[in-house]
């Protein structure tokens, strides 16, 4: 059950978004574009749903009708967001799908893996794009008072190999020739950072290696950290 950040009620402003009174876990999993988040939730919900358990696979920005309706708003190309502006987007969308789909599912007793979650947006509006963490983190508790995953894998690989992962997937040289090498590798050391102020609750998995050696160490942390069997 996912844990309150004071182990108890909300204080959070948003009021009654206590994680604690769910039965289901809540998984994130976070890291740059072509880390495997995909690749490696599609395998680790298999592997939950064979030791018998009920797994609702999402991801974010979306995951619920209304999440999606501000995802469109979000990766609109005639739209240029301020961070300002993209963090209340991104934590409006997450307030909703958290009340509409990822609570409930929780409530339900599922185990909930979620493709990002807030841990992406401290990290690239954060880290990547300078708004003070001070301010995301109020945004926090307003969308979702105490509630926290109970598990965040970080999938952490060189800047470089990512890029690669997504450019032979994409089937072109182009997609990350555009974009800023600085700015990936802030991020990269922004969710490092993540996981250094919150070793409880995040793991840092070394994703620079074959996809069958990524799931293993995926499978053997989830075992260790929430008291599971996974077998590949
Ligand atoms: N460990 C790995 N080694 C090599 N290629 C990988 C590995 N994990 C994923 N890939 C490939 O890299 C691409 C990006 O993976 P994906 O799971 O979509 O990453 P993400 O969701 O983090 O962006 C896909 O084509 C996938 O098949
Ligand atoms: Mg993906």
């Amino acid at each position: 059950m996912p844990q309150g950040k004071s182990g108890g009620k909300s204080g959070g402003i948003s009021g009654g978004k206590t994680a604690n009174i769910s039965v289901g876990k809540f998984l994130t999993f976070e890291g740059g574009e072509g880390a495997g988040k995909s690749t490696q939730i599609k395998r680790l919900a298999a592997a939950l749903e064979t030791s018998g358990l009920e797994v609702t696979a999402t991801r974010e920005p979306g995951g619920s009708p209304g999440a999606e309706t501000i995802r469109g708003l979000l990766l609109d190309p005639a739209a240029e967001w301020d961070a300002p502006t993209e963090a209340l987007l991104h934590f409006a969308a997450r307030a909703d799908h958290y009340t509409t789909r990822i609570s409930p599912a929780l409530r339900a007793g599922n185990w909930v893996i979620c493709d990002r979650f807030a841990d992406s947006t401290r990290a690239y509006q954060g880290y990547g794009l300078g708004l003070p963490m001070a301010a995301i983190e109020t945004l926090y508790e307003v969308a979702l008072g105490d509630f926290i995953p109970d598990l965040t894998i970080i999938l952490d690989v060189p800047v470089e190999v990512g890029m690669a992962r997504m450019n032979a997937r994409d089937g072109g040289p182009d997609r990350y020739e555009q974009m800023d090498f600085a700015f990936h590798e802030r991020l990269r050391q922004g969710f490092l950072d993540i996981a250094r102020r919150e070793p409880a609750r995040c793991a840092v998995i070394d994703a620079d290696t074959d996809i069958d050696t990524v799931t293993e160490r995926i499978f053997d942390c989830v075992s260790q950290r929430l008291g599971v069997t996974l077998s590949l």
